[in-house]
């Protein structure tokens, strides 16, 4: 069970369990998170699932779709390690995952 340090809008911090074969997304909603707000579903076509994922994990992530890269660039306060929580796959090589909310809004 991979545990995610989740860091939220209002600076809040807080450790939560995932659950290996769930999208963050799903987890981060799970965890009423209300910023995420996943219009599509999980799809890959709304960018409100926005998350910044810490400097040390991204690299650790799978590779993001032609599609994601696109969308997510073009999310509010899109930044360097932008990614589109919904595309990113628990397992329990991610345990100790590190992520902040990114505001949200609709690319
Ligand atoms: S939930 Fe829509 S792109 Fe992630």
């Amino acid at each position: 069970m991979p545990k995610i340090h989740v860091t939220d809008l209002d600076g809040s911090e807080a450790d939560i369990d995932g659950r290996a074969g769930y999208t963050l997304m799903e987890e981060l909603r799970s965890f009423n998170y209300s910023a995420i707000e996943a219009a599509c579903g999980g799809s890959c076509s709304c960018a409100t699932c926005h998350v910044i994922i810490d400097g040390a994990w991204f690299t650790k992530l799978s590779a993001p779709s032609e599609t994601e890269l696109e969308l997510v660039s073009m999310a509010p306060g899109a930044e360097e390690h932008s990614r589109l929580s919904c595309q990113i796959l628990l397992s329990d090589e991610l345990d100790g995952l590190k992520i902040r909310i990114a505001q949200p809004g609709a690319a």
